[in-house]
């Protein structure tokens, strides 16, 4: 079984009992709703660590949308469920009064990398991720930290926070998972109408087709990107809020494409908005 930690206090002493085994601790930082896209994270924790700990907490402040918030999925006995399955040791799931006991003065701002594609669409999104993520390093110090490549421009404000404040943590990133059709795996996917879930991989196969145009060696980012929106506006459902080619670790846009990029996406179909992106090099 694993245990369940529902306090700070709970949680710091356990851990600290973990320590006195010598046990490195993967932790495996999750809002629920677990799919396979989090039990890969809590697999290759469990490869790579002899005590994994996962977390569960939907975190109120980096949502921007209230609607979004309330209707983010909650089952917190199915997931415990999940977690026994993938091995996880312990699971600490608090509830919002005991990460925000009073409105907090401090906040984490990662600059720079905050501020395009989500962090313009979603004002204060990562602010809320990396304070709270911050959080979590605190008071569960462990020796290695396990994040989706899903939420690529989430990955990289965390591993620059983690740089930035000397946090010694290491960010293991965990390529994306996704369904047969080629639909990223998203807790969000469960609130697509059949219909929507039938068109969703559109999303998937307009990366792809920005992946064989670069790696049929078109430099143009400008190209690529007009091809890929030409794909998915042939599908009027889909309301395309961005999609370009970037540098992997700023974010910003490249033009000419020279090496290796990511081509990242943001696309609302009908309420759900989906994310997804392809890391792609150049020939
Ligand atoms: P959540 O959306 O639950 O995702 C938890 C972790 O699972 C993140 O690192 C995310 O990138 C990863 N993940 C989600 N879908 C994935 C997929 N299809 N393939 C691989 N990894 C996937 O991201 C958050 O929660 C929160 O912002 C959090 C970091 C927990 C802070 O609140």
């Amino acid at each position: 079984m694993s245990i369940i930690l529902r306090t700070i206090a709970q949680t710091r002493e356990h851990i600290a009992a973990v320590r006195g085994h010598r046990l490195a601790i993967g932790l495996v930082p999750t809002m629920g709703a677990l799919h396979e896209g989090h039990g890969a994270l809590m697999r290759r924790a469990r490869e790579e660590n002899g005590y994994v700990v996962a977390t569960i907490f939907v975190n109120p402040t980096q949502f921007d949308r209230a609607d979004d918030f309330q209707k983010y999925p909650r089952d917190l006995d199915t997931d415990l469920a999940f977690c026994e399955r993938f091995g996880v040791d312990a699971v600490f799931a608090p509830d919002a009064k005991e990460m925000y006991p009073g409105e907090p003065l401090t906040s984490v701002a990662v600059a720079g990398l905050s501020t395009r594609l989500e962090g313009e669409f979603r004002p204060g999104h990562f602010r809320g991720v990396a304070t709270i993520v911050a959080k979590l390093f605190n008071i569960l110090p462990a020796d290695r930290a396990y994040f989706g490549e899903k939420d690529a421009q989430q990955l990289a404000v965390i591993q620059k926070m983690a740089a930035d404040l000397n946090i010694p943590i290491t960010i293991v990133p965990v390529p994306t998972v996704r369904e047969p059709d080629g639909l990223a795996m998203s807790s969000r996917n469960q609130r697509l109408t059949p219909d929507e879930r039938q068109i969703a991989p559109l999303l998937y196969q307009a990366l792809c087709e920005a992946e064989r145009l670069i790696g049929n060696g078109m430099h143009s980012a400008s190209v690529v990107r007009q091809a890929a929106l030409a794909l998915l506006a042939q599908t009027p459902a889909f309301r395309v809020e961005y999609l370009e080619v970037v540098d992997p670790a700023t974010f910003q846009p490249v033009e000419p494409i020279n090496g290796a990029v990511r081509v990242v996406a943001a696309v609302w179909l009908g309420e759900v908005r989906l994310i997804d992106n392809l890391p792609v090099s150049v020939r």
